[in-house]
């Protein structure tokens, strides 16, 4: 006798007698079959994902192994970027020691600009362009790391500035061919720049922060050592902790793949395609580690356990954020930093005035999750959840604001700004903000929830102070 069980996914057709257990165990897995349903498919669609898994390697004293792993990548002469504070650490003593004993050449070069510049991005590229290099080495932050992409890609592909920077900024080039081999040594663990084929700077004149974006400029290896952390300002960690705990949950709240049209071709489908369920598992297990690790890493006087956690956060995030791209806090930070009045955080240089990447970040945070919480609340709850909060019984129209009071507490025990006012913003600068975040569409698409200019304003304006 035929049987036919149904369920929402599957209609199984049983045609023996089956055990009430088999049954059971079939409809239980029926149940957990296909695609998590925010990427149910779509009339036009993309139907495909890509994953790039950048190479990386992770641990406890890898920096000894920088010698080899340049030698391994064909490395002979090698443009030594690195960040002028962590030029007097240890930490870089033991990456040239290896260089020296791998027999590999290298120049250094320290005028990394923190928070670089389209003029300090000119300069790099400049030394790289004189200095007949085979191969770069970063070790410094976000700031170091991308400025040594960005040096890789103009002496290789020579180029004015704006020529691959994203539209309508930039004139968008594709990047032309692969770069030069590029080991990039993360000495903070936020930006994950070493898992990203993406540089991000401030062009001066207008006030504003953009980048490039191709997979040629991601690093042919990360060599990610925790133990290069333990020198960084707490102010610094938490900033980092805050982006990756951005990166994590943007890239898992984006708009899903299957919503982003199907590109006419292959080489069109874009390096950041929307959510996708391999950098879902990538971010939520960053944003537990972090939830976990980052009041204590800030707090505590040696953190290398937590830092050590925190850098594989920041690692996951990157995997994830690489793959999937980020949306609003993001797309706000760039006028966040590039509009920045007086703002002198403890913890950074003092020399000029900066909003720092994560801190630039964090403060919209809040009031843009409560925007996008609309379009895929679940996903707002699940987050909260890795974070540590106990969603039982919150109904759906309350994730947004329980997952930004989440961060919002977070951010007071971990010493951050409060909101857009606390780095020196009012109300008065709201039209500033949000014309300088309109340009970077790039990032605004991949909102889960489709956004105006009058949105921006509203978040802006949510954003200014949080307690
Ligand atoms: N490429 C990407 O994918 C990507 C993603 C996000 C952000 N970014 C960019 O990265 C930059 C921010 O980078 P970041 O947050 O890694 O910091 P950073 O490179 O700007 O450095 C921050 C500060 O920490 C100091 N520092 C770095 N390592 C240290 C250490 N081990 N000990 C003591 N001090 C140390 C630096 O001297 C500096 O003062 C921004 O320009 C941001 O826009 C890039
Ligand atoms: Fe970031």
């Amino acid at each position: 006798m035929n049987n036919v069980l149904k369920n929402k996914n599957v209609d199984l057709k049983i045609t023996s007698k089956h055990s009430q257990k088999y049954i059971d165990a079939l409809l239980r897995n029926s149940r957990n079959m296909g695609l998590d349903k925010y990427f149910t498919h779509t009339a036009n669609g993309d139907k495909a994902f890509t994953i790039e898994a950048p190479n990386l390697k992770f641990g406890l004293g890898v920096i000894s192994e920088l010698g080899e792993d340049a030698k391994a990548s064909g490395i002979t002469k090698a443009a030594l970027f690195v960040d002028p504070y962590v030029e007097q650490m240890d930490h870089f003593l033991k990456a040239t020691a290896s260089l020296k004993t791998a027999h590999i050449d290298f120049e250094v070069y320290n005028e990394i600009e923190i928070e670089p510049t389209d003029r300090s991005f000119r300069n790099a590229s400049r030394f790289a362009q004189d200095g007949n290099f085979d191969g770069f080495i970063s070790i410094g932050g976000g700031s170091t790391m991308d400025t040594a992409k960005a040096a890789n890609l103009f002496a290789t592909y020579p180029a004015d500035l704006f020529a691959y920077v994203n539209a309508p900024v930039g004139e968008a080039i594709p990047v032309p061919g692969s770069l030069m081999p590029h080991i990039a040594c993360p000495t903070t663990f936020g930006t994950a720049s070493e898992t990203t084929g993406i540089a991000i700077f401030d062009i001066l004149n207008q006030d504003m922060k953009t980048g490039i974006a191709h997979r040629a400029l991601r690093p042919t290896l990360g060599l990610i050592d925790p133990q290069g952390l333990t020198t960084l300002p707490s102010a610094v960690i938490a900033s980092n902790g805050f982006d990756v705990f951005s990166h994590a949950i943007e890239s898992y709240t984006a708009k899903p793949f299957t919503q982003r049209i199907a590109p006419k071709s292959a080489s069109q489908r874009p390096l950041l395609q929307g959510a996708n369920p391999y950098s879902d598992m990538a971010c939520l297990e960053a944003i537990k580690i972090v939830g976990e690790n980052i009041e204590k890493a800030v707090n505590q006087s040696s953190p290398l356990e937590e830092l050590e956690a925190l850098s594989l956060a920041g690692m996951l995030a990157g995997i994830g954020f690489g793959n999937a791209g980020c949306h609003l806090p993001h797309a706000m930070s760039y006028a966040v930093a590039g509009l920045v009045k007086n703002y002198k955080p403890e913890g950074w240089p003092k020399d000029h005035p900066m909003v720092p990447h994560g801190i630039s970040v964090i403060v919209n945070s809040p009031a843009a999750f409560s925007f996008t919480s609309v379009a895929c609340p679940q996903r707002h709850l699940k987050a909260a959840e890795a974070l540590g909060e106990d969603i039982r019984n919150i109904p759906e129209n309350r994730a947004g604001q329980v997952l930004g009071d989440k961060v919002i507490k977070l951010m007071k025990k971990t010493g951050l700004p409060n909101g857009l006012m606390g780095v020196g913003y009012s109300e008065e600068d709201i039209d500033a903000l949000t014309e300088n975040t309109l340009p970077t569409r790039r990032l605004l698409d991949i909102s889960p929830r489709p956004i105006d200019k009058e949105d921006l304003k509203t978040i802006f304006r949510d954003a200014m102070s949080y307690w």
